[in-house]
């Protein structure tokens, strides 16, 4: 079959690999349908994780048509369109039991830690290294599915592909991020990024009945959706003060709740900085937690910070703050937020800027990682 592979870093390529096999009897073939770039691409394309080998498969969210069963698999049958979940997880262990696939024992096992300090057995990922299980990506004509049962999800007829991929990763990302800054009626909520996750954590505020939505960014196309599609107001960082700013809008408090959903800063490379690119800024933290009000939560998602020393730990306990995170999405929400794109309360179809053909893979990715052409995800058909 045809695959999206990492080759070196910043380069990819669609090459031949072999067609995927059933390997437990848990596990399902997909055949895909649709399958999208994702902002945790980036530090992989960028060739920063060292378990990653050339024609690894790339692709954490993916949709598609069950078309091989295991025998224990109950839940799906050949030919139902299922979206999977990001994250790869058992059903079983202590933590699936109590909703918390995102903490998995078991998806991503038989992984030691590249940095032993780090503890890493949690869920696995589609689309990632070894370190994260190594289940090969949905940038491909076909993809095994372990534990199907517990991660794909059948799609509601109402609801088409361009909508329901998002149910894969960044819907349910951006549900938890809400979650676990335990959005109330009339709070104020602060979101650093516009990215697809940004966008529906914001959607995500806003159904859990924040009075305001407030999301900082750089990009004024990301911006203009997250207005539209969020309801949210937005804050160009370039341009704005914004920590003054989020007081303004708070009542002078600040935010009851401050999500990060950056992304990983890409390090300027010599080229960057002397043609003078603009990059990220790399503070998105550090900021979060300066502007969030007095005992409010501030929440990171995303992976591989690993250690941010000089970190505003005097914030934190002074003002009594709650710091959570995550870098993957609980399995659980996803039935939720498919009923709710059915619904219509939920829709993510405007997030599929650029439809491509996999064979044009490394272009999307190129225009994803650039953020050009107003590409906030590359769509991708096999
Ligand atoms: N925890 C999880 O469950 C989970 C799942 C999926 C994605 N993620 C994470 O969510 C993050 C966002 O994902 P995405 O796909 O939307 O990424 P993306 O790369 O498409 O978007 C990131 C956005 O953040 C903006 N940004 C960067 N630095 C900023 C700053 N200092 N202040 C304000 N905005 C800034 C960028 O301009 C960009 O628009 C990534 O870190 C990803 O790893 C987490
Ligand atoms: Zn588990």
């Amino acid at each position: 079959m045809r695959a999206l592979c990492w080759v070196a870093a910043d380069e990819l390529a669609v090459r031949e690999v072999p067609d995927p096999e059933l390997r437990n009897e848990r596990d399902v073939i997909v055949r895909v349908r649709r399958s999208a770039t994702s902002g945790v691409d980036l530090p992989l394309l960028a060739g920063r994780d060292p378990l990653l080998r050339a024609g690894d498969v790339l692709g954490t969210e993916f949709l598609g048509e069950v078309v091989e069963t295991g025998p224990a698999v109950r839940r799906h049958r050949i030919g139902d369109r299922v979206v999977v979940g990001a994250s790869v997880a058992c059903g079983g262990c202590w933590y699936c039991r109590r909703g918390r696939h995102s903490c998995c024992d078991n998806g991503g096992a038989d992984v030691a830690s590249v940095d032993p300090d780090l503890v890493r057995s949690d869920a696995g990922c589609f689309g990632r290294p070894r370190a994260a299980g190594g289940f090969a990506g949905g940038h491909a004509e076909y993809v095994r599915v372990p534990y199907a049962d517990v991660g794909a999800f059948r799609v509601p007829d109402a609801v088409g592909d361009d909508r329901a991929l998002f149910a894969a990763d960044a819907a349910p990302t951006g549900w938890l991020a809400a979650e676990l800054g335990e959005v109330r009626s009339g709070d104020v909520v602060a979101v650093w990024g516009a990215g697809a996750v940004g966008q529906l954590t914001a959607r995500a505020a806003t159904l859990r009945g924040a009075a305001r939505v407030l999301v900082v960014d750089r990009h004024a196309d990301r911006l203009r959706m997250a207005e539209r599609h969020a309801g949210a107001e937005t804050l160009d960082y370039r341009s704005t003060d914004v920590a003054a700013e989020l007081r303004e809008r708070s009542g002078g408090r600040g935010p009851d709740v401050c999500v990060v959903a950056v992304g990983v800063p890409p390090t300027r490379s010599v080229a960057d900085r002397l043609t003078g690119r603009d990059v990220d800024r790399p503070d998105a933290v550090r900021e979060a937690v300066h502007a969030c009000r007095k005992d409010g939560v501030v929440v990171v998602l995303g992976g591989a910070q690993g250690h941010v020393d000089a970190f505003a730990l005097g914030a934190v306990t002074d003002k009594r703050l709650t710091l959570r995170g995550s870098r993957r999405p609980d399995l659980r929400d996803v039935p939720m937020l498919l009923h709710r794109m059915a619904r219509d309360e939920l829709r993510t179809e405007h997030l599929a800027t650029h439809r491509l053909p996999l064979e044009d893979g490394p272009r999307g990715y190129a225009l994803f990682a650039d953020r050009a052409d107003g590409c906030v995800r590359a769509v991708f058909t096999p």
